[in-house]
């Protein structure tokens, strides 16, 4: 099989198109014939070298993807070759409470990913697709659609009339947008780009502030939102964190995913005490939750927003596009069909 693998180190450098041995199913084992992967903001990080001790080459990146079945091991129940399934991005969290060790778990790094033209799982480590999406659309579900998923629709779940607010446009904001809309919820976007501003309103969000033309985008929301705001998806980290609480309802949930402007936040505490905010921290989500993602996209005929798409030989260039961050969707790899 051709897979891409960060091979003595990381960085672009390290990057290399290699030959390996076709993998073989075991007996509960599924053999994947991979057809798209999408890249997420922690496959940056990943090539950054930035990931933790754990992450190390030999590599092969990304944790999300879709892929044929091409054959079944002689124990498999649930599967047929054919069927379009995508791995869940964590291979040991079937439900509930994550296991201790989850990191162990982790496609992309620790685990290889799916950046090759096949790969197998085990036949408890894959969701079937909804038949509505494009394979790059179905490529964006283990990480970004699932983490969109958990942040809405894990306990509390968003309720009609709620207000959400999403930080960014980044592939699992995007998600988040379509989730939450479908909810009924009302949904505020922020934004740096006019053009992605015009998109996210598109795609259905009810306002958009446009950071560029509006800094103090937490004095808008609370013009927008005297009340403050139920929920925030909270996707910016450190430079974002004391705003999300300032906009945030008594009794409102910030909801900790995204780091993009840095690991460690200042809080002021009593604005966190004394209106009782929940901070609840999303780790994407376990595969019973990709299965619920992927009803969910049947039920309401949801796309997720696919970007730019590079040929699987081009694959160093989709890490450019998701370096230069200037897109809009998912940035996707074709990798066979
Ligand atoms: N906890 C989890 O389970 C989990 C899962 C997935 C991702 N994440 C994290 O969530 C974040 C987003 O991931 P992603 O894959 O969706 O990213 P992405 O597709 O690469 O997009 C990143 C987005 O961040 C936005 N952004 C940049 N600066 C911002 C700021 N100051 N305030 C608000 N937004 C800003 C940008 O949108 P605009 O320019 O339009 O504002 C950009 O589109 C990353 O930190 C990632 O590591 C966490």
């Amino acid at each position: 099989m051709q897979a891409w693998r960060f091979e003595g180190g990381f960085g672009f450098e390290s990057l290399r198109r290699v030959e390996l041995p076709d993998p073989v199913p075991g007996p509960r084992d599924v053999l994947l014939s991979m057809r798209a992967a999408s890249l997420n903001y922690r496959d940056l990080v990943v090539l950054r070298g930035q990931h933790g001790r754990r992450v190390q080459p030999p590599l092969i990146p990304l944790s999300d993807g879709v892929g044929a079945v091409a054959a079944v091991g002689a124990e498999v129940t649930e599967l047929k070759p054919g069927d379009r399934v995508c791995p869940a991005f964590f291979q040991n969290w079937e439900a509930d409470a994550p296991p201790a060790d989850l990191e162990a778990g982790r496609l992309g790094g620790p685990l290889d990913g799916v950046l090759a033209t096949a790969c197998v799982f085990p036949e408890t480590g894959v969701v079937r697709v909804p038949d509505h999406l494009s394979d790059a659309e179905a490529a964006t579900l283990p990480c970004a659609g699932l983490t969109a998923w958990s942040a809405l629709m894990a306990a509390p779940q968003v309720q009609p009339g709620e207000t959400v607010l999403i930080l960014g446009t980044g592939g699992v904001a995007l998600m988040a947008v379509q989730l939450a809309r479908a909810a009924g919820a009302r949904v505020i976007v922020t934004t740096s780009s006019p053009g992605r501003a015009a998109r996210v309103a598109a795609l259905g969000a009810d306002h958009v502030i446009d950071r560029s033309a509006t800094p103090d985008w937490a004095a808008e929301m609370q013009r927008l939102c005297p009340g403050g705001v139920d929920r925030v998806l909270e996707l910016g980290g450190a430079a974002t964190l004391p705003d999300a609480i300032r906009v945030a309802r008594t009794g409102g949930q910030i909801i900790l995913i995204g780091n993009v402007t840095g690991n460690e936040a200042r809080l002021f505490l009593p604005a966190v005490l004394v209106r009782q905010l929940t901070l609840r921290a999303v780790t994407v989500g376990h595969r019973q939750g990709l299965a619920a993602l992927a009803r969910a996209l049947d039920a309401h005929r949801i796309h997720p927003v696919v970007g730019d798409t590079f040929a699987f030989e081009d694959a160093p260039q989709a890490f450019r596009a998701l370096e230069a961050q200037g897109g809009f969707g998912n940035i996707c790899i074709r990798v066979t069909g």
